[in-house]
């Protein structure tokens, strides 16, 4: 029962996914591209390599030869998971889930076309003049994403012909990886968003967490809270089409599914084949398992019976104001004296603004009003600086 687990990426997410191994004594070596990285400071050894970096990659597979490669990010040679997969090594949760959901393309594809899930409607383009005619197709506003891209980066909304350009050469600033495309969608205008955690697992049932909903500003989940409220027949949509598609990519482990609910129903968008961020919000134990010790077991095939919600809560994240390679934090005792709440600190070793530098959590029994706790978890974040 003592495994030797491969993390790829050691940010904030991947830190909390160590502490729970940990707890029940896994081995975890983390792996990111600077030192001292949140994951690094808590695991039992760790490696500093370019992940897209294909050769790098097999380096270390081959020198620590773990039972599981567990990716935390999707800026990874994530082509070679076919090949490790071939070699008789597990990836979390599959080779397929971790490629397809690194370039926007494979995965909208697998759930609009091979699915038939419904998603906002949408086109390719390599080119501005491409472009042109993708937004033709899709209708304005829309959205314009880097294929290889996250939390928001190269993404813009197009109102007008005059921003066409504009946004072509904004994608190209903000893609990663080698393809020039880009996607584009019609603009979907949704009541609201929401994260469906998913959990599949070796031998036992697709389990999912309560809804949560979140706000996203500059492509960055600001606040998030379980459960969203939602209209059953909407979460029951959403479960659906979270079990096809993550059959469809296979493997066990928890997902961050993530839909639009619209007047007209609800909408697949995208989803990460690991903790999702705006799942910090179950670090408040808003449930049996927060969605870390989830991750793990699912990994590890320890069965889980089910999913309950034990206290209602919301997260808002702590972002840094300034430039700093020796962060300072003002503000945090206000947080530690609220009732009800908690927060974590990533220990990143730097900080530039907005990044993402901790947490702050707030809860309440269930039945609470949950527009309060969420209320109540922004103002505490408000009042810490870091710079
Ligand atoms: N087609 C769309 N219509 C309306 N809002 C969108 C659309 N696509 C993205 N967004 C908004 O931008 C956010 C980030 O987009 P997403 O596709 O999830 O990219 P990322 O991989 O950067 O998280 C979404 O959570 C949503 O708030
Ligand atoms: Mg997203």
């Amino acid at each position: 029962m003592k495994k030797k687990i491969l993390l790829l990426g050691s940010g904030e997410l991947g830190k909390e996914f160590v502490i729970a191994a940990q707890r029940i004594g896994q081995t975890v070596i983390a792996v990111d591209s600077y030192e001292n990285a949140p994951a690094m400071q808590v695991a039992h050894g760790y490696e500093v390599i370019n992940m897209l970096d294909g050769d790098a990659l097999d380096a270390i597979v081959a020198k620590h030869k773990p039972d599981y490669i567990v990716p935390e990010i999707e800026a990874i040679r994530t082509e070679r998971f076919y090949e490790y997969e071939k070699q008789g090594y597990t990836i979390v949760p599959s080779a397929k889930a971790a490629n397809y959901t690194m370039n926007r393309k494979a995965i909208r594809d697998l759930a609009a076309k091979d699915l038939g899930l419904k998603t906002a409607k949408y086109e390719y383009a390599t080119s501005a003049k491409a472009l042109k005619e993708a937004v033709k197709y899709v209708g304005m506003p829309c959205v314009v994403k880097p294929l290889m891209s996250s939390s928001g980066k190269g993404q813009s909304t197009i109102k007008t012909e005059a921003d066409i350009q504009k946004a072509w050469e904004y994608s190209q600033e903000g893609s990663r990886g080698d393809v020039a495309e880009v996607i584009v969608e019609a603009f979907v205008n949704f009541n609201y968003e929401i994260t469906l955690l998913t959990v599949t697992q070796r031998d036992g049932k697709t389990l999912f967490c309560p809804p949560i909903g979140h706000r996203q500003e500059r492509g960055d989940y600001q606040e998030s809270w379980q459960p969203a409220t939602m209209e059953d027949i909407h979460l029951k949509t959403a479960q659906d089409m979270a079990a096809q598609v993550t059959e469809a990519l296979g493997g066990a482990g928890l997902w961050g599914v993530e839909f639009f609910i619209a007047d007209d129903g609800v909408y697949f968008s995208e989803l990460s084949p690991r903790p999702h961020d705006t799942g910090m919000v179950t670090l408040g134990n808003t449930q049996n398992f927060n969605e870390f010790e989830l991750h793990l077991r699912a990994v590890l095939g320890l069965p889980i019976p089910e999913i309950t919600q034990e206290r209602i809560g919301a997260s808002a994240v702590i972002l840094a104001s300034a430039h700093s390679d020796n962060p300072r934090f003002e503000g945090i005792e206000t947080v530690a004296i609220a009732p009800k709440s908690d927060f974590r600190l990533f220990g990143k070793p730097s900080s530039r603004p907005y990044r993402r530098m901790g947490v702050v959590v707030a809860y309440d029994d269930l039945g609470g009003d949950i527009e309060t706790v969420t209320k109540r978890a922004k103002e505490l974040a408000g009042k810490v600086r870091v710079y």
